[in-house]
């Protein structure tokens, strides 16, 4: 156990010297008296909040509720707001900001007087950012996902964030659905403050969190509104201040075999593909070499029995909630876990999930009734992504399993875009559309451009799916046979880059392939000839992102990030 003297606040607050005497006029100067920081564990509440950010409107008042708990539990909380990485609105993506979010995360821990952290997240790429930026910190760290908004509804019907988006859009293209009615989808699709309550990124990542052990039980899966959410919040600030004390740190809880859970727990929860990138970009953070092979091995062995959308067909988040959320699921994967890890609250995962209860089996299937036999993503390699790719045959239709199409080549969005809907565009639903330059270095930053929409002469013909590939990623709540994250990209000369339209490619699931069928001469001749993309960036942020940023398959952090500078992987730096 920590004693009062050796906080690391103490350093700031403590000393009779004059930078001592700096730091307590200042904090006197916002009101604040000696009784409400000496001797006591001084909480940085990291917040994603911002006016643009709807997932995390009640942050706002959220953070009051954590700011209860550790006062609660004697600490002295103090709110430090970040970047808040609105999924919907931040231009180009997200996903070019995610590994600032992490610097930015941790930085503000670094220089700040504080001992231990909470994160407040739960969008997209902030659970991943705050977690990378608090791993490698390595200051006492607890999450609280934002949870889930409540289902959508429209006429009476229930709607899931993105996928009915995409599915009401291309009824609307195929004239099945008049404008007033998709007025009605819009108005109705997000009703509530929340993330999105499909099973896309944001709700696979909070899971992921706490299958890692970073958030308290069950904190994942409730709702945003649920007033159970306002009593987790107070609950996290009550512990992270006990976790000071105990001195207990990220690497303490994200060993080798959490990070394996999370890859068990995120295959039966039917994952968004964007999982992959995010978690192997943590597990490096935290020293270990989780690879694609990790997630295709974990795919082969563990079920689907989360039916949620878009995996599932029927069920949301807020269903998940009700049915037991992730203990209860976690509780149905058993021996595939390993159960001894330990987590936020000083138990191990066993001790926090051996009652729950499971109280919808439709929801929550068994693992010998899943939605889906295999888990939710497969990873194809071959001549045409050599390090690996990602699809996900749990939401796509199974005539495409194994497949030899004609590609079509698009080399920007735009271009795909001019063409898409035109009724002269030559295409046939057996092709296969390719965009290329879009991935970690050519987007930069990999938009989740990679669920090409489909030609729109073939949406009007009744056809709903074809094969797709690029080197972007998709949003988690999309769907389809897209074959994402192809590695290496384009843009930095992977095989991407020398298809032509019309070409041949072969797909093979089940083997795991992705072969560009022609002969390894022709390829080299056309890998001479080719000349790289100009950059997109001269300057600023976006230049230095693509000099530093890492293939899809390494996780997409900045490579400087990984570095140790000589401390063993995931030991904190002595700030
Ligand atoms: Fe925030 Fe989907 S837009 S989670």
């Amino acid at each position: 156990m920590k004693k009062a003297e050796d906080l690391r606040s103490a350093r700031w607050f403590a000393p009779d010297n004059l930078r001592g005497f700096g730091h307590r006029s200042r904090i006197m100067q916002m009101g604040y008296a000696p009784a409400d920081w000496a001797g006591k564990p001084i909480i940085a509440i990291i917040n994603t909040w911002s006016d643009i950010n709807p997932c995390h409107a009640h942050f706002k008042t959220r953070v009051e509720d954590v700011k209860r708990g550790v006062l609660q539990a004697g600490g002295f909380p103090l709110e430090l707001p970040a970047l808040s990485l609105s999924e919907n609105f931040v231009k180009p993506t997200t996903m070019l900001y995610r590994n600032m979010l992490a610097m930015e995360t941790e930085e503000l821990i670094r220089s700040h007087p504080v001992d231990g952290v909470v994160l407040m997240g739960g969008c997209d790429k902030t659970t991943p950012g705050l977690l990378l930026g608090a791993i490698s910190a390595g200051l006492p760290a607890i999450y609280i996902p934002a949870g889930p908004m409540l289902r959508g509804n429209w006429h009476g019907k229930v709607l899931g964030s993105g996928s009915d988006a995409w599915k009401f859009w291309d009824d609307r293209r195929a004239g099945i659905i008049s404008d007033q009615d998709w007025q009605g989808v819009e108005g109705g699709i997000a009703r509530s403050h929340g993330h999105c309550m499909t099973m896309g990124t944001a709700s696979t990542m909070t899971g992921v969190a706490e299958a890692i052990g970073m958030t308290l039980p069950g904190a994942s899966s409730i709702p945003a509104p649920d007033a159970n959410h306002i009593r987790m919040c107070s609950a996290s600030g009550r512990r992270i201040v006990e976790m000071v004390w105990e001195d207990m740190v990220p690497r303490q809880i994200l060993t080798r075999g959490a990070f394996d859970n999370a890859v068990t727990v995120a295959m039966a929860m039917g994952c968004s593909t964007n999982a992959v990138i995010h978690m192997i970009a943590m597990a490096r953070r935290a020293g270990h070499d989780l690879t694609l092979d990790d997630f295709d091995r974990a795919s082969r062995k563990v079920p689907v029995i989360a039916n949620v959308r878009p995996t599932g067909d029927k069920y949301l988040m807020e269903d998940f909630f009700y049915a037991g959320g992730l203990p209860a699921l976690m509780r149905k994967l058993g021996s595939l876990l390993s159960l001894d890890e330990r987590t936020v609250n000083g138990r191990t995962l066993g001790e926090n999930i051996q009652d729950a209860a499971c109280h919808n089996d439709d929801v929550i299937r068994d693992t010998d009734n899943p939605i889906y036999p295999e888990g939710a993503l497969a990873v194809l390699k071959g001549n045409l992504s050599t390090e690996g790719c990602v699809i996900k045959p749990c939401a796509m239709e199974s005539r495409l399993m194994k497949h030899i199409g004609r590609a079509i080549v698009f080399d920007d969005y735009p271009s795909l875009k001019e063409v898409i809907d035109s009724d002269d565009f030559d295409v046939t639903a057996d092709d296969i559309l390719i965009l290329r330059n879009a991935g970690p270095q050519g987007g930069p930053g990999m938009p989740e451009w990679g669920m090409l929409p489909i030609p729109g002469k073939l949406v009007k013909q009744g056809v709903r799916d074809m094969l797709r590939i690029s080197d972007a990623r998709m949003s988690g709540t999309s769907y389809g046979a897209c074959i994402l994250h192809v590695s290496p990209e384009a843009f930095v000369g992977g095989t991407l880059a020398f298809v032509h339209t019309g070409d041949q490619i072969a797909v093979d699931v089940a083997e795991r392939k992705l072969d560009l069928l022609v002969s390894a001469d022709e390829l080299e001749r056309r890998r001479q000839q080719w000349t790289p993309p100009e950059r997109k960036f001269e300057r600023g942020y976006g230049w230095m992102f693509a000099q530093h940023i890492l293939q899809a398959d390494k996780g997409c952090d900045f490579d400087y990030l990984e570095t140790s500078f000589g401390r063993s992987p995931g030991e904190p730096a002595i700030y």
